[in-house]
Order: structure tokens, then C-alpha cells, then sequence
């Protein structure tokens, strides 16, 4: 049986064929029902069980042999039907590689971060689940104030110190005088959290940049050529800015920032609503409770702070009329910025 094998492994090496035809015959000849390897496979049984660990070895290489020569045939045959230089057509295009872009509220994070570095502002960081004082106690919110009502703000849990998500990146603020030494230039940014009905306009999760600026004579002079500066880069070299007299607890005074409108470049649009103007941010002086609440001598020091909301800043540059597109991944919103990014 050995050899009878062996002589078959040397006629499966030396087969050839040129038409498929062929080559199935040879499939029937060695494979099929009463082909020779087939054959051998019956034959096996009737072996002596000493002789079968053997033989069962070299009867195996001779089947792997014989359907790997027929796969070897085939691909030739395959190969010789197309003619060589028609195989690959090197003038075709080759396939894209679809790669993914970066988000544009990360894309318009880093543009707003990027623009206040360069004007000396380093970044600061701090946690989502804030307390009670680190977003309104430092902060100068009366404790009746509205904000704190379950209608603004989500608790974690209620009681005598209550967790909270943050309502703003202000908390930030709080942490950064704390524990920085004067004077004190941050950027703050980061997802914020209130309990507002979800529409074009608003959602209950979105992302802001603060900022803060403490040292000795910082003065609403200062804060307004910030403000511009940093309009100007955002929206071009020959935006303007506007302020409209404001309250928020933690700023006095406080003030509204609008930008001209880029679209009609301050003629009217629909976009401006025909006013010609932006709103982009809230800011003011810090209030001088918030600095002594925080340890800061408010005769000697003085400072100013503004907080701006991502989303509304790149619906803005880009002109996205729903804020929900931010939100909802969809392929087709966010290849839109591919080029832009
Ligand atoms: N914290 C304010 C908000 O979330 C924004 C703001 C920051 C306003 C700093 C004034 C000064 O709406």
C-alpha cells in the first residue's frame, strides 16, 4: 500500500492541464467516488492496526497533495486566460480610504483655546459633578437664587450638600482661585449640564468656554479689547463688537457681547435677524464677593470673566441652524466639515 502511495504522489506531482475540463477529470480520477485516492481511503480500513498510524500519515499528504494540485492547476489556467498586461489597470483610481474627521464643536474648542493662548490664557480643567458651592455659593448666587431650582440644574443627590452637574464652567473659576497663585490668566473649557426642554436653540448638554483674568488693575477697558481681540480672530479682521448692559451674580458690571453679523457683514440677514449683530458671550468684572468669597483681596486685586457656548459659536461661523446636529452623529452633517476642518 506504501508504495502504491508514494507512486501516486509522484504522478500527482506531474500532472498538468490546460482546459478545466481537464482538470475535473483529474478531480474524478484521484478524488471522486471511485477515484484512486478515494480507493486507498477504503483500502485503509482493511490494515493491520499497527501498520495504520503509518499509513494513515502518508494517505493524508497524498489527499492534501491531490486537492493542492488541482487548486494549482486551476489558478494557472486562470491566470493564462487574462492576458498579462489587462490584470490591473494602473490607470484606474484606486479606492478612497474613508477616514473620519474631527467633531466640529472639538474643531471650534480648540480654535477659541488656540486664539486665547496665544494671548497668554493657560487651560484649566475640573470635574463635571460639582457642588453646591463651587458653581453658585463661590459665585455669589443668593441662596433662593432660580438657577438652583430642580427646573436649571440636575441633582445628583439633595440635602445639606448637594451634588450637582455643573450649570457652567464658572466652578472652574472657583477651583483655579483656589489653588493658583496670582495673577491669574485660565481658559476653561468643558460639558455643562441644565434641565432645558431639548429644541434647535437649546439642549441639555452643551459645551462652554470660560475664561478669567485676575491681577492688579484689570479694567473693563481691558476686558472689552480682549473681547474684540479675540472677535477678530474668530470672525475675521474687520468684525466689531457691541455690549449691552447685563446681570449674572458673579459680575458686576455685566454685559452681553455681540459680534457683527458675518453673513451680511452688518447690512441684515435672516441669520441676525435683520439686526445686523450676534450675540456670542456673557462678561463682566468679577464681582468683588467672589474674589473675597475665594480668598482674594478685592482692594488690591481686580478681574474680569467671560463664558461663551461652543455649539452657538460654530452654528455661527458655519451657520448650522439646529444645534441638534452636535448631538446626533449623523455621517452626513459631519463629512460636511471634512473640508472646512
Ligand atoms: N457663566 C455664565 C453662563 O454660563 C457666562 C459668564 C461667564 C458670564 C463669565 C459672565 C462672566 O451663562
Amino acid at each position: 500500500m506504501k508504495e502504491k502511495i508514494e507512486k501516486l504522489l509522484a504522478e500527482i506531482e506531474g500532472l498538468k492541464a490546460s482546459k478545466e475540463q481537464e482538470i475535473e477529470e483529474i478531480r474524478v480520477r484521484l478524488l471522486g467516488k471511485k477515484g484512486s485516492v478515494t480507493r486507498l481511503f477504503d483500502e485503509f480500513r482493511d490494515i493491520l492496526p499497527e501498520h495504520k498510524r503509518e499509513i494513515g500519515q502518508i494517505l493524508n499528504k497524498l489527499k492534501v497533495a491531490a486537492s493542492g494540485k488541482i487548486d494549482e492547476l486551476r489558478s494557472l489556467i486562470e491566470e493564462s486566460e487574462q492576458p498579462a498586461d489587462s490584470k490591473y489597470d494602473l490607470t484606474k483610481p484606486g479606492d478612497m480610504i474613508s477616514i473620519g474627521g474631527r467633531h466640529p464643536i472639538s474643531v471650534t474648542r480648540d480654535e477659541i483655546l488656540s486664539i486665547f493662548n496665544k494671548f497668554g490664557y493657560i487651560l484649566a480643567e475640573g470635574p463635571e459633578i460639582e457642588d453646591d458651592w463651587h458653581v453658585f455659593g463661590a459665585l455669589n448666587f443668593p441662596p433662593e437664587h432660580p438657577a438652583r431650582d430642580m427646573q436649571d440644574t440636575f441633582f445628583i443627590s439633595n440635602g445639606e450638600n448637594p451634588v450637582l452637574l455643573r450649570t457652567h464652567t464658572s466652578s472652574v473659576q472657583v477651583r483655579a482661585m483656589e489653588k493658583m497663585k496670582l495673577p491669574i490668566r485660565i481658559v476653561c473649557p468643558g460639558r455643562v449640564f441644565r434641565n432645558e426642554a431639548i429644541s434647535a436653540r437649546a439642549h441639555c448638554i452643551f459645551h462652554q468656554v470660560e475664561g478669567l483674568y485676575i491681577d492688579k488693575k484689570v479694567s473693563f477697558a481691558d476686558l472689552k479689547q480682549a473681547v474684540l481681540l479675540f472677535a477678530r480672530e474668530m470672525f475675521g479682521e474687520d468684525a466689531q463688537i457691541r455690549l449691552r448692559p447685563s446681570y449674572f451674580p458673579f459680575t458686576e458690571p455685566s454685559a452681553e457681547v455681540d459680534v457683527s453679523c458675518n453673513i451680511c457683514k452688518g447690512t441684515g440677514c435672516n441669520i441676525c435677524k435683520g439686526t445686523g449683530w450676534l450675540e456670542i458671550m456673557g462678561c463682566g468684572m468679577v464681582d468683588p464677593n467672589v474674589l473675597e468669597a475665594n480668598g482674594i483681596d478685592s482692594t488690591i486685586y481686580t478681574g474680569f470673566a467671560f463664558g461663551m457656548g461652543i455649539e452657538r459659536i460654530a452654528m455661527l461661523k458655519w451657520q448650522v441652524k439646529d444645534l441638534r446636529h452636535y448631538f446626533e452623529n449623523d455621517i452626513r452633517f459631519l463629512k460636511e466639515f471634512e473640508t472646512v476642518i
